[in-house]
């Protein structure tokens, strides 16, 4: 049976009827949650994208024939009910919007019916992600997913209006661009035209956003699709959204200004909560110092401590070999967890084997203040108490403490402070810690490629300080006009001032290690574009899907996304990537290698 909607006007969404409309006749349309047959009463419950809808099929009231087509509906059927509201009789439910109502039927239309869906299209089911992601526009259906695709609506329409206010243009960069191989691996495109060709999928609206600026649009904004062919995780797809943003004549500390206030308007008329602005700031070293991160998480504490001046002269060969090699010690204090079982406790030093440590020395005080410890026979009593002090530890603590070069020893700490601290159950998952980074490093070095790379990209401004050390020795310590907003241990977004001074790119180039002719290959447009006068500019983006993860308090970004793609970057609903037929290959002058 499948009727036609000719004449009928849905008045309303399920939860949008309230007691007030008790004695009102409404026509509600949507999907059949559930049925219940009383014998001479049927219930269903109505679903639509508000909500749910209790709907009571009575005899004579329904009819006969609506009575007899009600007693047909299954789950997922696609109906429209015409009918009273009026007060439920029985079984009020406190935890419906709409439990203390229902709507007895008169009329009932069928649009379409259902077969039984793979799984119940409920909130919170236990059911394997392969088979909601082929199964996705039911997966869609559930109320979770649902809301967090209105919020995600809903925070780009404040976000679009915020920006317009503030004198914001939304334009629109292409998708089919060059490849810039600096940053991740481009997704290429080959062109039917120009074969043997390619474009490149944007990373970024980045260069162009740029050239918006050298062409005067002073506050450019776009809600802009990016691609990045890297390795998936929880918070990474290979194509996201970024909000994104670039701004004529202003320091890093106006772009920061509009974006707190962006993110205040946003919690304010999203999440009904106020946030105190300005946010605060940390340097990129003292994050590192405190945290072991770039984007700490600050809803609890077990921060690092350096103990290398105590392990300096400790006698034990791991410490001082770290030290010797220019690294240094660090350690945690997991409050309380002295106790932990000896078990538990290689578990963890396996987990800081997995990150990348040699090995992590632990120190465990019992209630009574003995000390148990990995590292106890090596090293002097006086010593061990030094330590105990330095971290400040009680009887009943864990201590713990990595020994190698800095970026290892901050980057196990960091993680056994996050994993620690979820195991335990430290974090207030009602706080939103927002926190600016600033004082990036200008490089980075890579350990891959034998070289410095930019931390940013190679755009982005020194500090006018360290402008003289950038091709110098020193250069590992220049610092960047770099920003990154953090939201609870997430990035949620980066940013930076960029170069409009022509000296100051050619020393960026030359401490990157590219020529000159070798940087016009690359970038000559946005170099030519600023040889016509070019304004000081500075930008941000955002990973939207990323903020609205948060927001939704789910852990995972492909919960915020309609569509989105699982680890091997391929789409289990339609199958992409696929194959494609010889003739097309042929028509773009393609053959594929025999693997
Ligand atoms: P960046 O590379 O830091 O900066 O990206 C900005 C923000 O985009 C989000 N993001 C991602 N989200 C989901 N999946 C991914 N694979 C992914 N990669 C990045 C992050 C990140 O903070 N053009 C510069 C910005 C600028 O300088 O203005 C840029 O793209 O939340
Ligand atoms: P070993 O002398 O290798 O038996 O190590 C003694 C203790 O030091 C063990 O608890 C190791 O896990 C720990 N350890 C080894 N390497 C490191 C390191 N780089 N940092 C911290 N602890 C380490």
């Amino acid at each position: 049976m499948s009727e036609s909607i000719k004449g009928m006007h849905r008045t309303n969404r399920c939860t949008e009827v309230t007691s007030e409309f008790i004695g009102q006749q409404v026509t509600l349309m949507g999907w059949v949650q559930k049925r219940r047959n009383l014998g001479s009463l049927i219930f269903i419950d109505l679903r639509d994208r508000s909500g749910l809808m209790q709907v009571v099929f009575d005899e004579p009231k329904t009819g006969s024939e609506g009575f007899k087509k009600a007693g047909e509906l299954r789950s997922e059927y696609v109906i429209a009910v015409t009918g009273t509201v009026q007060k439920r009789t029985a079984a009020i439910n406190p935890n419906l919007k709409t439990g203390d109502i229902e709507v007895i039927a008169e009329d009932l239309r069928i649009f379409s019916e259902a077969d039984t869906p793979p799984f119940p299209i409920e909130e919170n089911i236990n059911t394997k992600d392969e088979l909601r992601l082929k199964y996705r526009y039911l997966d869609l259906r559930r109320p979770d997913l649902q809301r967090n695709l209105m919020l995600r609506s809903r925070v780009c329409s404040v976000v679009r209006n915020f920006l317009s206010e503030e004198g914001f243009l939304e334009i629109e960069t292409p998708i089919l661009q060059k490849s810039t191989p600096e940053g991740a691996r481009d997704y290429l495109v080959p062109s039917r035209i120009h074969q043997g060709s390619f474009y490149a999928l944007p990373q970024s609206p980045q260069l162009f956003k740029q050239l918006l600026m050298c062409s005067g649009f002073d506050r450019y904004y776009q809600i802009a699709k990016c691609f990045r062919d890297e390795d998936l995780r929880a918070d990474r797809q290979p194509e996201f959204t970024q909000i994104d943003m670039e701004l004529s004549f202003v320091e890093a500390e106006d772009v920061m200004d509009v974006n707190e206030r962006l993110l205040a308007r946003i919690w304010k008329e999203i999440m009904g909560q106020d946030i105190t602005l300005p946010l605060p700031r940390m340097t990129w070293q003292e994050a590192m110092d405190r945290f072991g991160s770039d984007k700490p998480d600050t809803r609890f504490g077990m921060e690092l401590v350096d103990v290398s001046e105590i392990a300096a002269g400790s006698g034990f060969g791991v410490f001082e070999g770290a030290l010797e090699a220019g690294g240094s010690v660090r350690g945690i204090n997991v409050t309380g967890q002295g106790s932990m079982s000896r078990k538990q406790i290689d578990k963890l030093v396996e987990e800081a084997k997995g990150i990348g440590a040699k090995g992590l020395a632990w120190l465990a005080l019992g209630d009574d203040g003995a000390v148990k410890s990995s590292f106890a026979k090596f090293i002097s009593e006086e010593k061990i108490q030094e330590l105990i002090r330095a971290m400040n530890a009680s009887n009943g603590d864990l201590l713990l403490f990595a020994a190698d070069r800095n970026k290892i020893v901050w980057e196990v700490l960091g993680a056994l402070r996050l994993s620690l601290a979820k195991r335990l159950e430290l974090i207030d998952e009602s706080r939103y810690d927002f926190l600016w980074i600033v004082d990036f490093p200008l490089f980075e070095w890579s350990d891959e490629q034998g070289r410095y790379l930019a931390m940013h990209h190679p755009f982005t401004m020194p500090r006018e300080e360290d402008v003289a050390i950038m091709n110098t020795d020193k250069k590992g310590e220049a610092r960047a006009e770099a920003y990154d907003i953090v939201l609870n241990g997430t990035e949620l977004g980066g940013g930076s001032v960029r170069i409009h001074q022509a000296d100051v790119q050619e020393e960026m180039f030359k401490a990157l290690g590219f020529t000159s002719e070798e940087a016009h290959e690359r970038f000559g447009f946005l170099l030519d574009a600023f040889n016509f006068g070019v304004p000081p500019h500075a930008g941000l983006a955002y990973g939207l899907d990323r903020l609205i993860m948060l927001m939704a308090k789910t852990d995972s970004i492909r919960d915020v996304i309609a569509f989105p793609k699982v680890k091997d970057a391929s789409d289990l609903m339609t199958d992409a990537p696929a194959a494609v037929d010889e003739a097309q290959l042929d028509e773009l002058g393609l053959t594929l290698k025999q693997k």
